[in-house]
């Protein structure tokens, strides 16, 4: 094609895929690909997963559409499952990860209203991203999405990552704070860990009952067994009042969900938010299937593989500087900080059919498939040793 008419957001590789079966995509002439990203953390139960298909399928020659001015089942059994299993009371759901954090802004500045606060402020991490829209895009570090929006910037604190003493000097040099939002690990943002790994989220769940914030955690990445629990909230003791959830939930059919607990959960009213699409018969027919296949045998899976492939890389590079982080199948190769990264993406694709992806500037990030089989995750270190080898930056 000489002229596209796509506005130019994304900068796109020269390749396309036709289709795709599990761990696997495939191009027009029909070459497999090892997908180790499936859609930036999306189809973690493989591409085109027969059940989620067949609900699909089934429901799309059913009802696809009515409008929540009516009662639908499929969004009351959804809303079960997955409240069940994130420990959550309530959802709200919507069509995307930026939808699901844009409600939880909301809610926190619902709350903020109803203490009598006059300028609230929420407090997020250095390397945040949490969406695109205006509020969550002012609420993300990226300088690059940030720039030329007029971001709303006295609405927010910015704290780095994992850094307590850093929250407990907001709270001194601020009056109006009402929520923490944070990602438990920073997905776009370095696939970064606390030092302190979960027991971070504690800190702030401490500091946030303490001064009567509502604790808030973005788990559109981290969420839907990505890290081998069903939230990675769940690897810490506490709980969040707010939690949203986007990505894995719908194995590819976009949906979100923005979930609450205890105080939070009266925040909304009739009225007082919406969504034409969020939640239709489809979209929720489909996240009732994820939860269905969402085991725990499935997740137990991706803390064996993950665990494999991240032991798999240091073995054979652990010497030349690389190491690794995360949790379950969400993963980061850690190059050295003077590696010159920016032709592994290309060097994989082309070279080792492997799909890949580089967050942090130095840091391989793999977010592969919860379900995965021992071949393929053999497959994948093999092939990403080759690549970082034949790039020969180490
Ligand atoms: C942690 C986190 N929050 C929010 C988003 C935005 O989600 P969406 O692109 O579905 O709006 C992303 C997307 O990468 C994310 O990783």
């Amino acid at each position: 094609m000489s002229q596209s008419y796509l506005m130019p957001t994304y900068n796109r590789q020269p390749i396309s895929f036709v289709r795709g079966q599990g761990s696997w995509l495939y191009t027009a002439d029909d070459t497999p690909y090892l997908d180790a990203l499936t859609g930036i953390a999306v189809c973690g139960l493989g591409h085109c997963q027969p059940d989620i298909t067949r609900a699909i399928q089934e429901q799309a020659a059913t009802l696809v559409h009515t409008s929540n001015l009516y009662g639908i089942d499929w969004q009351e059994r959804a809303g079960e499952s997955l409240c069940i299993a994130a420990g959550m009371d309530n959802v709200f759901f919507a069509n995307s990860g930026a939808e699901a954090n844009e409600a939880a802004l909301k809610l926190a500045r619902l709350f903020a209203h109803n203490k009598g606060l006059k300028r609230p402020k929420v407090i997020v991490m250095e390397k945040s991203f949490h969406g695109r829209t205006l509020l969550t895009v002012s609420a993300t570090a990226n300088p690059k999405a940030r720039e030329g929006f007029f971001t709303l910037d006295d609405d927010f604190i910015r704290v780095p990552f994992g850094d307590v003493a850093a929250i407990e000097q907001a709270a001194k040099d601020h009056e109006d704070i009402c929520a923490i939002f944070l990602e438990p690990i920073q997905g776009e943002g370095g696939l970064n860990t606390a030092a302190n790994g979960f027991d971070f989220l504690d800190e702030v769940a401490a500091l946030c009952d303490s001064h009567d914030w509502l604790y808030m955690l973005d788990e559109v990445q981290t969420g839907n067994g990505r890290t081998g629990k069903p939230f990675a909230y769940q690897y810490s003791q506490s709980k969040p009042d707010v939690l949203t959830t986007a990505k894995g939930l719908g194995n590819g059919f976009p949906v979100g969900a923005c979930m609450v607990r205890g105080r939070a959960a009266s925040l909304f009213s009739a009225g007082s938010h919406g969504s034409t699409y969020g939640g239709t018969p489809l979209a929720s027919r489909v996240v009732h299937t994820v939860y269905e296949l969402l085991t725990g045998d499935v997740m137990a899976n991706a803390v064996r593989e993950g665990d494999f492939i991240r032991q798999a890389l240091t073995d054979e590079l652990g010497a030349q500087g690389v190491s690794s982080r995360g949790a379950g199948m969400m993963i980061g190769i850690v190059l050295p900080e003077t590696a010159d990264c920016s032709a592994l993406v290309d060097i994989a694709r082309d070279e080792q059919k492997l799909i890949i992806n580089i967050t942090g500037n130095h840091v391989v990030r793999l977010l592969p498939t919860l379900n995965i089989q021992r071949n393929e995750s053999e497959q994948i270190a093999e092939r990403l040793i080759n690549t970082i080898r034949s790039a020969n930056i180490l």
